[in-house]
């Protein structure tokens, strides 16, 4: 067990949602109290959407304040927001279009450049919106990451050079399925956050899930989510998990 690291497993996919719903609502509640603003980013996959649907619906639409939400993404498709492909386009529909957060929070990962140009721009767009450390960095409050069957994290695939990256907030690279130009945070960005919070779903995912949690050489990009501060929590589903010698983490 690592020292910030914490582990719960969940019956099914539902509960997952809902666990991960609390989480984010509670989050909120303490950042807003602390700072009146909470910055989340968000993940894209099938994993999330099951919780984006229930923040619009009670009691999360009530609980948490959305009007003080500051929104961000940790990766996005190069695609339009109506193809979908697009993580903007589907939080739209799963949560965005039914929920009272200022358009001028909402701040979706640009689609329609050049790659590279639009990365540059987002990191532009990150460094006005936050008070950066020494260093640079941003420090978000919140960060909700899945993870792919080969273990990559965010837009960051085994192997890659993105992985190395220790100045850039965002890049774009290209890689995933589907195999598009993409955007994504890096891992100094990730690693400043106040709260991780890693939902894996699905027993496809099991021996990857193992490898991560427990074989510290496996050398996944999921294990380089090592918070300077911060803590990381994992929500798995029984499936996710059905690999694991032990199921639950304090
Ligand atoms: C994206 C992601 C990516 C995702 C994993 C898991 O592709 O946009 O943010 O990192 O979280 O690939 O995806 P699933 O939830 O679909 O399995």
């Amino acid at each position: 067990m690592k020292a910030n690291r914490r582990v719960t497993v969940l019956e099914d996919p539902t509960d997952l949602a809902r666990k991960g719903a609390d989480f984010v609502a509670r989050s909120a509640a303490a950042s807003a109290a602390r700072d009146q603003s909470f910055t989340l980013a968000i993940s894209g996959g099938s994993t999330p959407r099951p919780m984006h649907r229930m923040f619009a619906q009670e009691p999360y639409r009530s609980l948490i304040e959305w009007n003080r939400v500051r929104l961000f993404w940790v990766d996005e498709r190069c695609v339009p927001p109506d193809d979908p492909e697009s993580n903007f386009g589907a939080a739209r529909k799963d949560f965005l279009d039914h929920l009272p957060i200022p358009a001028g929070q909402v701040h979706p990962m640009p689609w329609g450049l050049e790659p590279e140009v639009g990365a540059s721009a987002y990191e532009k767009e990150i460094r006005r919106a936050f008070a950066l450390d020494k260093a640079g960095y941003p420090s978000l409050d919140t960060v909700v990451l899945g993870m792919g069957q080969d273990g990559h994290v965010a837009s960051l695939f085994p192997g890659s050079e993105s992985l190395n990256e220790r100045d850039r907030l965002v890049l774009d690279v290209r890689g995933g399925v589907p195999e598009v130009n993409r955007l994504t945070l890096t891992l100094p960005v990730l690693n400043r956050a106040k709260e991780i919070l890693f939902m894996v779903s699905g027993e496809r995912k099991a021996p990857v899930v193992k490898a991560l949690l427990e074989d510290d050489d496996a050398d996944l990009p999921a294990q380089r989510v090592q918070p300077l501060e911060g803590r990381v929590t994992w929500l798995l589903d029984k499936g996710a998990a059905s690999m694991l010698r032990t199921r639950n983490e304090p």
